[in-house]
């Protein structure tokens, strides 16, 4: 838990984001599989708050319902006119008091669309903040191009902050300056409710400020002060598609550097993509194209891609996945998937098993040592280990109305071309002949055959086909028979 653990953690997501120019609200358009306002609650919770308040105001229900499913113990406030970033913190802070919260200590505040924050960035402003005795810390960042951010000013003598003008209300001089505010801080919870019934509306915006606070505490005769963020893209603020694309960029690279730096090998970073929640083990490798998603994860000595999506997948130890989909499978150790695999949910491989190439399997577990090795559908089945699935083979689960299962015992041999009609079993040490059609039951250790007999009618083409290219083939091979004999 952190050392200088916050009272209450405000998270300002209630502005509409026009500039998404998206039906979905700006917080929850998701980069490394989360939301923005995702990232920023996880970012959070590494302080331990108190309380943790999310301000929403635009599309509510709808941000309101998602912050419920990613974390049950988030609150909200309702803003319902966005006026202002000081208004919004009211709007978060009298929700806690009105259900009877009486804040002491720090109050964090942080923008629901910066999405790169991290929580020890947080955890320095907090420390800084107690280490400094200060009424107000904020994190602020030397940028290349300050246009939009508010801008910090400081004392000429003391170098000490005196306020955050807006770029709207800022004069030439002040537009100058390259720090700026990234809309983060840390302020002492009583002297911040007290400061914000003083913000006035009388700047360009017409709105309540949240940056004024500085101004009137420093005023008042408390002690403001500042932490510059180590990396200023850290800070970036989402507010339309090409810094989305940029933030995920920026984070992506953040955690294949995390991956690599623990033991994976990621041999093109540029192609690669994964998202926050993945995990992986040491000496996993993983090659070009790949997208490793969700809940997924790579254990020690296995090899993924290239060419590869992987959703919620657990691949084991050494096992080797390539040119595949895979969504909720759980591959064992040494497993071989692909290439051209499509592993659809509820896929269970063994160790040492195999999904082949061009091999659909969904809702079925192969056994350890048991191979689908080419061109077939498996679905609705358990297979026992050490059996072997018959090239181009189809589990036909499906009769228009209902699934069915299919069980397959151990050290079983099917035939290529079978068409296992489920609901069915077929008993260990069975095999099955090629190009059968199985619908019933085969029982353990025998040889199924379902399928038409051969018969061949002599003659035939030399009858039919009189003249015709097969006829004279047909008649040559005849001659060529007689004259070896
Ligand atoms: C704000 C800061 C600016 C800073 C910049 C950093 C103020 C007055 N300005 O400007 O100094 O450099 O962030 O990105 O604080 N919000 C609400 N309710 C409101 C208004 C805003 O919840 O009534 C939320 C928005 O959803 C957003 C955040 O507050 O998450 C920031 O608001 P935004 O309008 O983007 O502020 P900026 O003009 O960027
Ligand atoms: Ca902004």
């Amino acid at each position: 838990m952190s050392a200088n653990r916050p009272a209450a953690v405000v998270v300002l997501a209630a502005g509409e984001g026009t500039r998404m120019k998206s039906a979905t609200p700006k917080v929850l358009h998701a980069i490394c599989g989360r939301s923005l306002v995702g990232h920023v609650v996880a970012a959070s919770r590494e302080l331990s708050p108190e309380h943790l308040v999310v301000v929403v105001g635009h599309a509510r229900e709808q941000v309101t319902a998602h912050l419920a499913e990613i974390d049950a113990e988030v609150r909200t406030a309702v803003q319902h006119e966005q006026n202002g970033t000081g208004h919004a913190v009211r709007m978060g802070l009298e929700e806690l008091s009105g259900s009877g919260v009486a804040l002491d200590g720090t109050v964090i505040v942080v923008c629901g669309d910066t999405p790169l924050l991290t929580g020890a960035t947080l955890e320095r402003l907090a420390s800084a903040h107690a280490t400094d005795g200060n009424a107000v810390t904020v994190l602020t960042a030397e940028v290349p191009d300050s246009t939009g951010y508010g801008r910090i000013v400081r004392d000429a003598a003391s170098g000490a902050v005196t306020a955050i003008v807006e770029h709207k209300d800022a004069t030439d001089a002040q537009r100058a300056i390259r720090e700026i505010n990234s809309g983060v801080f840390a302020f002492d919870a009583q002297l911040l409710t007290d400061a914000l019934g003083k913000v006035r509306t009388d700047n360009s915006q017409g709105e309540e400020y949240l940056t004024d606070v500085l101004g009137i505490l420093r005023e008042a005769g408390h002690r403001v002060g500042a932490a510059v963020a180590g990396d200023h893209r850290e800070i970036l603020g989402i507010n339309n598609r090409v810094q989305l694309a940029e933030a995920r960029r920026l984070l992506n690279e953040r955690l294949l550097e995390r991956a690599m730096l623990s033991g994976v090998t990621v041999v093109d970073p540029g192609t690669t993509w994964i998202d926050a929640t993945v995990t992986f083990e040491p000496d996993a490798l993983v090659h070009p194209g790949t997208q490793l998603l969700g809940a997924t994860h790579l254990a020690a000595h296995s090899e993924v891609g290239p060419n590869t999506r992987l959703t919620d997948t657990t691949v084991g130890e050494g096992a080797v996945v390539s040119f595949t989909v895979a969504d909720r499978a759980e591959i064992g150790a040494g497993a071989g998937v692909g290439p051209y695999a499509y592993l659809r949910p509820g896929s269970r491989l063994g160790a040492k098993s195999k999904a082949g190439t061009y091999v659909e399997m969904k809702n079925a577990s192969l056994g350890e040592g048991s191979k689908v090795p080419h061109l077939s559908y498996v679905g609705d089945a358990t297979i026992g280990d050490h059996t072997n699935i018959g090239a181009a083979s189809v589990f036909v689960n499906y009769d228009g109305v209902n699934k069915h299962h299919t069980t397959i015992g151990s050290h079983c041999r099917t035939g290529a071309d079978n068409m296992l009609v489920a609901p069915v079993t077929i008993g260990d040490g069975a095999y099955t002949a090629a190009g059968s059609v199985i619908t019933k039951d085969v029982p353990p250790g025998s040889l199924a055959v379902a399928r038409g007999q051969q018969r061949n009618i002599e003659g035939w083409v030399a009858r039919k086909r009189p003249g015709s290219a097969a006829a004279r083939a047909a008649e040559n091979a005849h001659q060529d028979h007689q004259s070896d004999q």
